[in-house]
C-alpha cells in the first residue's frame, strides 16, 4: 500500500491510476495520458473558439483520443465558420455542444453536469476575444458558461495574430487569467496565417498534449495540501508591525501548481496584494499566531504542508495598545520567539509530507541541508537572496532543491515555471516516499 490509511480513499480511474506502482519506464510525474493509456478515461473537456487554427483541433481530438482520453467539444459560433461541428463529432465519438439553450442537449447532459464531467478544461484555440470574454468572467455562451462553472483545472491554447497578442489590452486579460490559475500554452512564434510573422500561432496539438501532460491532472484529487504564503506582520502598536519584503509569489504560484493538479487546497496568506488562484480556499492572516492557528486548525487531513511564507522568527512581546508616542530619545523593543510553525508540522505524529523554503544570503547548500535535517523536512526549496539571482519582491528565483539523499538546481526563471518544476518534484518524491511517521 503506498499510502497512509487515513487517507480519504480516492474516487475515478484517473487517481487510482497514479497510486499504481508505476509500470518500468514510465515517467515519474505528470499527467502522461499516454502512460494511463488503456488504464483510464481521462476526461478532457475541448473548447474551441474562432479562428483558423480551429482545424488543428480536428487532429488534437484525434491525438486525445489515441492517448486514452475522453473528449467532448464545446464549439463557440465563431468557431463553426472554421470547421464543422460534425467533423469534431465523428473524430470525438460524442455530439458537439454549442448552443447554451438547447433544450435537445441540456436534456442530455446539461451545462453544469459537463462542467463538472471534465477533468481538464482545454480551450484550443482561444482567440483573443475568447481570453477577454473569460478575462471578464463573461458567460454569454455555453464555452465561457462552463469555464466558469468547472472546478477543473483550465488551459487555454491562444491563436491570434501577432499584433492582437501583443496589444495590451490581451497582455491585461492573459494577466488576469493566470493570476487566477489558468494555465496558458504557448502561443508560438512563427508565420502566421495572416502572411505576417510573429508570437500568436497556436502550439501544435502534439506540444499541447506535452504541456497538459506536464503540467496539469488529477494526480492530487482528492488529496488536501497546504500552502503558507507572503509575509508576516507583528503589530508594534496599532498602527505600525515589523514586517519583511515577501510578496507571496512563490507561494501563490505554488498554490496554483498544486490547485492545478487537483488537489483540496488552502492557501494560508500574510498580506499580499496578489490575487489568489481560483479554486483555493484563502485564507488570510496578519501575524505568525494567526497563520500557526490556520495552519494547526487544518493540519489533520492535510496530505501535503508546503511553507512558502517568510514568518517573522521574532515578535514584540506586548504590543502597544495605544499608538506609541516619539516622546523618548530612545526606545527599545522587547522581542520574543514566534513559533516554528513548519517544525511544529514535522512533528507532528501523524504528519503530512512536509516542504520548507530556506532563504539565505551565504553558504546556501550547507545552511539548507541543516534545515532539511534539524527540522525533519521531507524536502527543501533553498535561494540566496539579496544578489543577483532573484528573492524576495521579484518575479524571478532561482531555487536549490534538497530531500533526503538527493538534490536538484532549478535555474533562474520565472516563480511560475519554478512552480510546477518544483509541484513536479513534490508529486514524484511524495507518490515514491509517501511520509514516515514520526515516533
Ligand atoms: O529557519 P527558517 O526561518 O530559515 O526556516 C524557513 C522555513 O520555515 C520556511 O519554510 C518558513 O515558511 C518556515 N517557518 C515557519 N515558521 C516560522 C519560521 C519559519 O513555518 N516561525
Amino acid at each position: 500500500m503506498l499510502f497512509r490509511d487515513r487517507r480519504p480513499s480516492l474516487q475515478g480511474h484517473v487517481a487510482f491510476a497514479c497510486l499504481s506502482p508505476r509500470p518500468a519506464g514510465t515517467r515519474a510525474v505528470g499527467f502522461s495520458l499516454a502512460w494511463h493509456a488503456g488504464t483510464v478515461s481521462t476526461k478532457v473537456l475541448l473548447g474551441v473558439s474562432g479562428g483558423i487554427a480551429a482545424y488543428k483541433a480536428a487532429e488534437l481530438v484525434r491525438r486525445l483520443r489515441e492517448q486514452g482520453a475522453e473528449v467532448r467539444i464545446v464549439m463557440t459560433a465563431a468557431a463553426q465558420s472554421f470547421i464543422t461541428p460534425l467533423t469534431l463529432q465523428a473524430l470525438s465519438g460524442n455530439e458537439v455542444r454549442t448552443d447554451l439553450l438547447d433544450p435537445g442537449a441540456e436534456a442530455g447532459m446539461d451545462h453544469i453536469e459537463l462542467a463538472r464531467w471534465a477533468d481538464l478544461v482545454l480551450v484550443a484555440p482561444a482567440t483573443a476575444d475568447l481570453m477577454a470574454r473569460l478575462a471578464a468572467g463573461l458567460a454569454d455562451d455555453l464555452l465561457t458558461t462552463l469555464v466558469l462553472a468547472t472546478t477543473a483545472p483550465i488551459a487555454l491554447a491562444p491563436a491570434m495574430n501577432h499584433r492582437m497578442w501583443l496589444h495590451p489590452a490581451t497582455q491585461e486579460n492573459l494577466a488576469r487569467l493566470r493570476g487566477r490559475g489558468v494555465r496558458i500554452l504557448g502561443p508560438a512564434e512563427g508565420d502566421q496565417a495572416c502572411g505576417e510573422r510573429g508570437p500568436g500561432r497556436m502550439l501544435e496539438p502534439s506540444e499541447i498534449l506535452d504541456a497538459i501532460a506536464l503540467r496539469s491532472g488529477s494526480q492530487l484529487k482528492g488529496r488536501r495540501v497546504i500552502v503558507t504564503a507572503g509575509p508576516t506582520r507583528e503589530a508594534l502598536d496599532p498602527v505600525r508591525y515589523i514586517g519583511n519584503r515577501s510578496s507571496g509569489r512563490m507561494g501563490y504560484a505554488l498554490a496554483r501548481s498544486l490547485a492545478a493538479r487537483g488537489a483540496d487546497l488552502a492557501l494560508v496568506s500574510g498580506p499580499s496584494a496578489l490575487t489568489p488562484p481560483s479554486g483555493v480556499d484563502l485564507v488570510r492572516v496578519e501575524s505568525a499566531l494567526e497563520m500557526e492557528t490556520a495552519v494547526m486548525e487544518r493540519i489533520a487531513d492535510c496530505d501535503i504542508f508546503v511553507a512558502a511564507a517568510a514568518v517573522a522568527d521574532y515578535r514584540p512581546e506586548e504590543p502597544a495598545q495605544k499608538k506609541i508616542k516619539k516622546s523618548h530619545a530612545e526606545l527599545s523593543l522587547r522581542l520574543v520567539k514566534n513559533p516554528d510553525i513548519l517544525a511544529q508540522v514535522a512533528s507532528l505524529a501523524q504528519r503530512p509530507f512536509t516542504v520548507g523554503f530556506a532563504a539565505e544570503t551565504q553558504d546556501l547548500e550547507e545552511q539548507a541541508l541543516k534545515k532539511l535535517k534539524t527540522k525533519g523536512l521531507d524536502m527543501i526549496a533553498a535561494n540566496l537572496v539579496g544578489g543577483d539571482t532573484g528573492g524576495f519582491e521579484r518575479t524571478e528565483n532561482a531555487l536549490l532543491i534538497l530531500w533526503p539523499g538527493g538534490r536538484r538546481s532549478l535555474p533562474l526563471g520565472p516563480k511560475s515555471r519554478l512552480a510546477d518544476d518544483l509541484t513536479d518534484l513534490i508529486l514524484e518524491r511524495y507518490l515514491a516516499h509517501p511520509p514516515s511517521q514520526n515516533p
